[in-house]
């Protein structure tokens, strides 16, 4: 296993690539329909990396520490023959953990079994509300929560699991969705999380007053069950894990506002132009796809992403409590859309 660290001394473990910037949900938070709409200019195809792109910079990711790929968007489904791609990349040794963050509005019971066939071990799928009309209204498209908890079901029957499920809470939007969404996924083996809102890229106008804050979440959730902290699965994951006492499963909160877990952030993030970034709240990526285009051998690009990772100081939402203090609020100063980069 590379020794690769960052100037934190932090290992490169996983890579997060996106495969479009596009989607076919709008949900107000992410991309917003008057900034997503009809004119809105997404990437065109040629500027896509190619499968055979995307499987080398994995394989030399993995050569320098990388052991878990998780593929994300935009929606990552929108990328015809993803199966194919997943395939290829299962093959690359080293790599244990191949996941997927989708919304799930494409993931048919076939599709399901395809991506399992083809090497992913589990998915994550996006639901911000159980109830259909709030759900349609965050998504913007008009898409109804009983057709992603189908697709939870076809990614649970297709044996993707743990199958976890992310809702990302807004105050005034849909905290009072924490209980029932609670009480809809215990005892189902699907691991529900709960996030903080965050300001990620420029486009959702975020407040921290938008915030419902971990220490809030679980206030919520002790009205009704009684629930305990578990110890950490893995180093550096992005969720504080609970357990509901009476066996009923697990619980996850996802506290990068207010409890940043900078320290251990061991992931970098891979645009589906073949930028790296090595933060979510970067505002540029270094373009390996330059160099992969114009003729560099796997060396010389090891070397390059290699003195990236090395050059790395990144703790954003460490230091976003100062820098909060300093700007406005919903001034995204000039950082990448999560739509963009992946989450
Ligand atoms: P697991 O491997 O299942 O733990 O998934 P994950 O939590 O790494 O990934 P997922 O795509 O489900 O992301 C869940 C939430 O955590 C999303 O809102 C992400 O944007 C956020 N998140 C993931 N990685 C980071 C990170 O490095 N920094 C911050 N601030 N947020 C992150
Ligand atoms: N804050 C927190 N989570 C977000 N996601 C998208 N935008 C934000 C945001 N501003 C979530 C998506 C998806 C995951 C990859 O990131 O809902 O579940
Ligand atoms: Fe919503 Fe995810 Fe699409 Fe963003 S990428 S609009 S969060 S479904
Ligand atoms: Fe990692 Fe940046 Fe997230 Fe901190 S804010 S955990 S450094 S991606």
């Amino acid at each position: 296993m590379s020794t690769l660290t960052d100037t934190r001394n932090r290992p490169l473990r996983d890579l997060r690539i996106s495969l479009t910037d596009r989607c076919n949900f709008r949900c107000t938070y992410c991309m917003p329909r008057e900034l997503f709409g009809a004119e809105h200019l997404f990437l065109p195809k040629r500027e896509l990396l190619d499968f055979d792109e995307i499987e080398r910079i994995a394989r030399i990711a993995a050569r320098l520490g990388v052991t878990k790929l998780r593929l994300t968007g935009g929606e990552p489904l929108l990328r015809r023959d993803l199966d194919v791609l997943v395939a290829r990349l299962a093959a690359i040794d080293d790599i244990h953990d191949i996941c997927l963050t989708t919304n799930g509005s494409l993931l048919t019971a076939k599709r399901a079994l395809q991506l399992k066939t083809a090497g992913v071990n589990r998915v994550t799928l996006s639901l911000d509300a159980l109830d259909d009309e709030r759900f349609k209204a965050i998504n913007d498209v008009g898409f109804s929560a009983s057709k992603v908890r189908e697709a939870v079901d076809n990614a649970v029957a297709a044996g993707l699991a743990p199958v976890k499920i992310n809702c990302v809470i807004q105050r005034g939007v849909n905290a009072d969705q924490i209980l029932p969404m609670a009480a809809a996924f215990r005892h189902t083996g699907v691991v529900l999380r709960f996030i903080e809102y965050m300001d990620v890229g420029a486009s959702n106008g975020w407040r921290m007053d938008d915030v419902v804050t971990a220490r809030e979440i679980v206030d919520t959730l002790r009205t009704r069950y009684a629930i305990t902290r578990a110890p950490a699965a893995q180093p550096g994951e992005t969720a504080n894990r609970w357990h509901y006492d009476d066996g009923a499963g697990e619980i996850g909160i996802i506290a990068s506002v207010s409890q940043p877990f900078c320290g251990g952030c061991t992931r970098a993030r891979l645009s589906a132009i073949g930028e790296l970034y090595t933060c979510l709240f970067g505002v540029h990526g270094r373009d390996l796809r330059g160099p992969m285009r114009s003729g560099a051998n796997d060396a010389e690009i090891a070397a390059l992403l290699a003195g990236i990772w090395r050059a790395r100081e990144d703790r954003y939402s460490e230091q976003r409590g100062e820098q909060t203090a300093g700007r406005r609020d919903g001034d995204g100063d000039g950082r990448v859309e999560m739509s963009y980069i992946g989450g």
